[in-house]
This record gives structure tokens, sequence and C-alpha cells, in this order.
């Protein structure tokens, strides 16, 4: 890997973390999350998994490192991280790039890993404990490209020995049941609704029985709806993060657009999972109903969970479904399920 400087970067950051915490961590295609003890409740860290460059000029490094700006120098350029990416996408105009889509690290961009470790030096807590437990997501196979989340996880875990941690992997919808869940032994429906994915676990009294996902979230719903309304993604990004709400009519294209676009990925969901419990060995035989959760930030929007319901029930499944909820905190539930991980590996 090249040689890069980094300013603002790892330590500096997360005063309210303790240093000798188990932790959870959910790599999204959007976000990073970092879940741990704060000094005195739990703790989430997370920043935007993207980055924006600028031109590196004299003066410009002391200026961001003054205002604790996550940054690396890389030849000409200055690589801002993470949130301050975004911010300075907005300021400056232009879009950020991102060094995962889909799920996956993309490893056609030069920098994807370079960034990603960056940013995660920025969540996670410093000075940890040698082998202290540290929980991460990884995404469930894609129906539709098989084989394609080893990598992944063997980047993760490389990177995070490194900084000394005893990695160990989980499912990121499996990681949502046992954060929202408990109270039905770990026995449900996961569904993880990120930005590049969404990511589905049956679970069975903690047991991950089925997995998978499809390559569908809310990077999907800002760019059909932008091709179809003739408007940036990002723009659309925006209106659907403030505006949205599923429970009321729209009121307007973008509007109409969104909530077509919500539709269609509730209806890829629900079809999946028709096709996967029927066509799966390993589906359990279960005469109970069983609970559905949905997290993710993909699932904010008012209404969200009331529409997915309704495409549901359009659907025949082989098991019954008692209820849909909602995560208690859509963006935090698999780290903080990694976290809940992490917390019984340290104490065992
Ligand atoms: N308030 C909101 N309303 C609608 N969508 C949201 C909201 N907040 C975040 N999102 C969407 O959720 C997605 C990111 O969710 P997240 O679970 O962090 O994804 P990932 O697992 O891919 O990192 C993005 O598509 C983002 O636009
Ligand atoms: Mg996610």
């Amino acid at each position: 890997m090249s040689p890069v400087k980094t300013g603002a970067g790892r330590k500096q950051r997360t005063p309210s973390t303790v240093a000798d915490t188990p932790i959870g961590l959910d790599v999204g295609t959007a976000n990073i999350v970092a879940y741990s003890n704060g000094q005195s409740e739990p703790f989430a860290a997370m920043e935007a998994n993207a980055f924006f460059t600028v031109p590196s000029l004299p003066n410009t490094r002391k200026i961001l490192d003054d205002k604790e700006i996550a940054f690396y120098e890389k030849g000409a350029d200055l690589y801002i991280l993470g949130n301050s990416a975004e911010e300075f996408a907005n300021i400056l105009g232009g879009c950020t790039r991102r060094p995962m889509e889909e799920g996956l690290v993309n490893l056609r961009e030069d920098d994807s890993i370079a960034v990603i470790q960056a940013i995660l030096d920025r969540v996670i807590p410093s000075n940890v404990r040698q082998g202290q437990p540290l929980w991460f997501s990884i995404p469930g196979e894609p129906l539709d490209r098989p084989g394609a989340v080893i990598f992944n996880e063997s980047i993760f875990r490389t990177y995070l020995k490194e900084l000394g941690f005893k990695p160990r992997p989980i499912n990121e919808a499996m990681a949502v049941v046992m954060a929202e869940l408990s109270d039905q032994h770990a026995t449900g429906i996961g569904i993880s609704m990120g930005g590049g994915m969404c990511n589905i676990c049956f679970s069975y009294l903690s047991i991950p029985a089925v997995t998978y996902s499809i390559r569908k979230g809310g990077d999907f719903i800002d760019q059909t709806v932008g091709r179809s309304v003739g408007e940036s993604a990002t723009k659309i990004k925006d209106i659907k993060e403030q505006e949205l709400n599923l429970s009321i009519a729209p009121r307007n294209n973008i509007e109409h657009g969104l909530h077509a676009a919500y539709d269609d990925l509730f209806a890829s969901l629900v079809e999946s999972l028709g096709q996967v419990l029927k066509s799966s060995d390993n589906v359990p035989r279960l005469k109970q109903a069983v609970p559905i959760v949905l997290s993710g930030g993909t699932v904010m929007p008012p209404g969200s969970r009331e529409r997915f319901k309704a495409v549901l029930e359009e659907i025949d499944l082989p098991i019954r479904i008692s209820k849909v909820v909602l995560a208690r905190n859509p963006l935090q539930a698999t780290a903080k399920g990694a976290y809940l991980m992490a917390l019984a590996d340290d104490e065992s």
C-alpha cells in the first residue's frame, strides 16, 4: 500500500469511550459504526464510509489539522474522510466517493482499503488491551453473486488483528437479531436495510440458520428516483432523509418516485424471502409464528414498517410471522448486536 501521511486521525477523537472495552463494529457501505462501553453507558461512534479529495495546497494541511478534520495526504491530494467528506461535498459541490459498493469493498478504487482503515482508526477507541474481543459485521452472500464476501471478511480481520484485537465476524442481520430479539430467545428474522444492500437472517435460538443478501438498498432508491425525475442521486437522498413520509400520499413527482422505489425494494425483499425459505434445506421447521425485525438507515422514514407489512401480506411464506417491529435505533442495531457478542466473548 502506498505510504500516506495522516492528519487528525487516530486517537485524538472518541473522548467518551474508554480504551478497555469489547467492541462491536458495523462496516456498512454507507456508514461505519463502532459500539463500545462509554464512560457511563454504551457509546456509538459513527462516520460516513466516504471520502472527498481536494488539492493539497500549502497551509491546507495545518488548517484541517487545527479543525480536527480527518484526512490523509497522498501525492498532490488530500483525502477528506468520513462525515467531513460529506460536509465538504455539500459546501464545495460534487459527490463523495465510496470505498465500498453494494456491501463489498470496491477493489476497482485504488484507495478503498486505505480509506476504510483510516475511518476505522477514527471510530475505534485507542489503546486497546491486546486480544480484546471485537466483533465485526459481514454481509450474507448476495443471492446473485455467491462467494463475494470472503475477501471482505479477510481484509477486515487482518487489519483488526494488526491493531491488537481478537476479531470475529458476525452476519450483519444476525447482529440485528441479537440486539433486538433477546426477549424472543434470538429467534426470528432480522432484516438490515442499508445503503448498498439488504441483509437477511433467520435465526433459531441465536443460531443463524439462513443468511443471504440482496444488492439493493438506499443507494438503489436514490439512483432510480434520480434518473426518473432528472435530479442527482445526492439531492434525492437529501429529500428522502429529510422529508419522506411513507404513511401519507405523495405530494410531487419526487415523492411519487420515492414511494414507488420503496415498494419495489420491499417487493424484492419479500419475494427473495419467499424463494429462499421455500428452497433452503436449513429453514427451521417451527410451529410457532416468528417476528421480523427491520433495521438499517433505509427503514427510517415514518410509515416504512406499515408499508413493508402490507407488501409482506401479499405473499405466502412457508412460516408464520407473528409481528413486524422496527429496531430501536436502526442506524446502530448491527453495531450493538456485534458489541453484545463481543461482551459475551469477553466474559466467557
Ligand atoms: N432518516 C432517513 N430517512 C431515510 N433514509 C435514511 C435516513 N437516514 C439514513 N438513511 C439511508 O440509509 C442508508 C444508510 O443506512 P445504513 O444502515 O447506515 O447503511 P449501510 O449498512 O449500507 O452502511 C442510506 O441509503 C441513507 O440514505
Ligand atoms: Mg448496514
